[in-house]
């Protein structure tokens, strides 16, 4: 490490334990060599994750040997790929600890287990003036799906705004609660500004006017421990492939006496009990959900992720990611001109590990063009979240995100070619 880099002494904090040694030997592409010969550095966790060695195993292990459909057949492999599809569904109600594999709803990503509580619940509950209270930090994701609710039952939005650390202002969402409000709907660690909403004070608060609560885990569920049961929350959504599993795959878990009372989003096979010519009958929890042949392989491999993310531990994953993003900050902050959006370590030490960044007189795309010639893998835009941007009026920002995997000599490479390309940029612009 370089001067630079605050060592776990400096922070007066206990070294945590160096996960990227133990984790990289799991992670075949990161040891590939980026197109110039440079080491790759990923550093883009917030956007996907890298897939461990057993995950892609188990992906092959089930093509080469389970693979039919599930639910439907005598047979001897639909047996075992049932067996896996719904294990993956136990290992995922452990995860949360939800109550029962019950409350799992498997879905295609996070966004679409959203819009499933936007269409079924949404739309059965909800009515003109009735209000839904997001915040100016959500994901596109927990955004458009109320718009599009609103437009078609006369709901109102309203968002939470933010404190002058690019924290969520929780006197101004106390404000905007009232006995309207029927859903919150928050993510619990922002991809952009990297903050940890007090989601445990909010449920309360919810529930104090009688609205429910819906959390955004897909930024949280990889980096620290998430109970359902201690959140307070009534639904929750995740994704597969930020928690080291395939894409296409993600889920829904809702209090299970919310799940029963809410109608199908999807028709077709699967989600029925008894079909008729002209009409039907739903199948019980959590099939009602989930219209078609699901997603089996990718759930089994989500399955897989999520122990290999138990075995690590969480709470160890997250005390290296905070030492990572100590040594991230320090040196992020040592640049001149550049600016981090949202709270420092400092200000709230269970933050997220990551950094979305601008730097005067440049544009994100070009710092992100030339690290990616560097070998570095950041992330440039708006990150799914165009109206904060827009209310810090900036049409974009780069942002590096870490993982387990991330060691700290990345961490020093990244800001040494960081400084070098704002430098070239400087000079040439
Ligand atoms: N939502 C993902 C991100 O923040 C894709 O990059």
């Amino acid at each position: 490490m370089t001067a630079l880099s605050p060592s776990p002494q400096v922070t007066g904090l206990e070294p945590a334990e160096n996960l990227a040694r133990l984790t990289r030997p799991d992670f075949p592409l990161l040891a590939q060599k980026a197109c110039l010969g440079q080491p790759l550095i990923y550093l883009d966790y917030a956007a996907t994750s890298q897939k461990p060695r057993p995950v892609l195993e188990a992906l092959h292990h089930y093509y080469t040997c389970d693979n039919a459909n599930v639910h439907r057949g005598a047979h001897q492999l639909s047996a075992r790929s049932t067996e896996a599809f719904e294990g993956a569904r136990s290992k995922t109600a452990a995860f949360i600890g939800a109550a029962s594999p019950n409350e799992i709803v498997f879905t295609r990503n996070a966004s679409e287990a959203i819009n499933l509580v936007a269409r079924s619940w949404g739309e059965a509950n909800l009515r003109v003036g009735d209000e839904i209270l997001l915040s100016v930090m959500e994901h596109h994701s927990n955004l458009v799906p109320w718009q599009m609710l609103a437009a078609r039952t006369g709901a109102v939005l309203r968002h939470g705004g933010l404190t002058a650390t690019g924290e969520l202002d929780l006197q101004d969402l106390k404000a905007q609660l009232s006995e309207r409000t029927r859903l919150v709907s928050l993510a619990q660690v922002s991809n952009t500004l990297g903050c940890l909403n007090p989601i445990e004070e909010i449920a309360r608060l919810a529930h104090g006017v009688g609205a429910l609560l819906l959390v955004d885990a897909c930024q949280s569920l990889p980096h620290l421990p998430v109970r359902v049961a201690q959140l307070g929350a009534d639904f929750l959504v995740g994704s597969s492939h930020k928690l080291c599993g395939p894409t296409g795959m993600g889920f829904l878990w809702g209090r299970e006496a919310l799940l029963e009372a809410m109608p199908p989003f999807l028709g077709g096979g699967e989600m029925i009990e008894e079909v008729q010519l002209s009409s039907s009958t739903w199948a019980g929890l959590p099939h009602k959900f989930e219209a078609g042949t699901p997603a089996i392989g990718e759930a089994i491999g989500m399955g897989c992720a999520l122990d290999y993310l138990s075995g690590l531990g969480l709470e160890r994953i997250h005390a290296w990611e905070q030492q990572l993003t100590r040594q991230l900050f320090a040196r992020l902050q040592a640049i001149e001109g550049l600016r981090i959006l949202g709270p420092t370590p400092e200000q709230q030490p269970d933050r997220g590990a990551l950094a979305a960044f601008t730097v005067e007189g440049l544009h994100a795309h070009d710092i992100a063009a030339l690290l990616d010639s560097a070998g570095i893998c950041i992330r440039s835009g708006h990150h799914c979240t165009q109206p904060l941007h827009r209310h810090y009026g900036i049409s974009g920002s780069a942002r590096a995100s870490l993982g387990f995997t991330t060691t700290p000599e990345e961490i020093d490479r990244f800001a040494e070619e960081l400084t070098g390309s704002i430098a070239f940029l400087r000079e040439h612009s």
